[in-house]
């Protein structure tokens, strides 16, 4: 049965963890790994990305793999040919496709028609790629993730959503604070194995109390542009500083998906000081990924 991976909830908590330890074991040894060799893997891109094509092209590459890049704008697809007719092509020829794209109904349909892994590169609904990276910034820090505190300040978007399906499947408590309007919805599906929680806030206060990270994300996400003002003016109280990371617990770090508006949703100081893995959640992104395409392909 061909395993897909859209919105992180398709894992077991099991696998969640021997994912992240398979992670931190090709983090150590990056080159150990030859799970994809004289394999191909499609990543096709509907939007700009740096670190997610960075990770996922270097990733397949020490994997032994080969990493085929598809501009939406170079494909068929982009004058309309049908998503049935691309899945089944990719079906043929490669082992695994990442997508980015905006609508998530646009992944589903791709891998309702895959015999191959479709692995969701950015949806406007959820970025489990990411998820997976900051799961294994935060278990390189605390160890064991059960019980753990991150709280996410600001915008209730695709990034926040991603990392409460994942970290309450890993057993976390995930504290989400957001101004009206911008909230993560209440009955979000989380996994079915969570034993982790998620709380709403409005507070960035309440939520960072006691929690072991602050997490970030921009204001004005990809295709929001028409309502920058808007949503500068409402998510200002949310901005992540130094202040804000005294009110969390003692030894607590900065987490920002990238890319970052310094001076905007994370101060200057915080982004490029010691209080912060940022930089480690980015080269993460590669480490995750490779465990978790040791997962979905099958051997050949
Ligand atoms: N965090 C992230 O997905 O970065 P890119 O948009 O640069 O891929």
């Amino acid at each position: 049965m061909t395993r897909h991976f859209l919105t992180g909830a398709e894992l077991t908590a099991m696998e969640l963890d021997a994912l992240l330890e398979r992670a931190m074991e090709l983090k150590a040894a990056p080159r150990s790994s030859h799970a994809l060799a004289g394999r191909s893997v499609a990543l096709i891109f509907q939007k700009p990305s740096t670190r997610t094509r960075l990770s996922f092209e270097v990733g397949i590459h020490e994997l032994g793999g080969h990493p085929v890049v598809l501009r939406a704008e170079e494909l068929q697809l982009s004058r309309g040919e049908a998503l049935r007719d691309t899945a089944l092509v990719l079906s043929r020829h490669v082992a695994a496709v990442g997508v980015r794209t905006g609508p998530h109904e646009t992944l589903e349909e791709l891998s309702q028609h895959s015999s191959i892994p479709v692995i969701n590169m950015l949806t406007a609904l959820h970025h489990p790629c990411q998820a997976l990276a900051d799961l294994l910034t935060l278990r390189e820090a605390y160890g064991s993730l059960e019980g753990v505190r991150v709280a996410y300040v600001g915008d209730g978007n695709n990034v926040a959503r991603s990392l409460a399906v994942l970290g309450t499947l890993a057993g976390m408590d995930v504290a989400v604070a957001s101004p009206p309007g911008y909230a993560l919805e209440e009955d979000l599906a989380l996994g079915a194995g969570a034993s982790g929680t998620l709380t709403l806030h409005t507070d960035p206060r309440e939520a960072v109390a006691g929690a072991s990270a602050v997490y970030t994300d921009v204001w004005v996400s990809m295709g929001d542009e028409t309502t920058a003002a808007e949503r500068r003016s409402a998510l200002a109280p949310y901005k992540l500083d130094d202040a804000l990371l005294d009110a969390a617990a003692p030894g607590a770090f900065a987490m920002h998906d990238l890319p970052a508006h310094p001076g905007e949703e994370i101060s200057a100081e915080v982004l490029y000081g010691s209080r912060q893995r940022i930089w480690d959640q980015a080269e993460n992104r590669r480490h995750a990924q490779k465990a978790l395409l040791e997962l979905l392909v099958a051997p050949a």
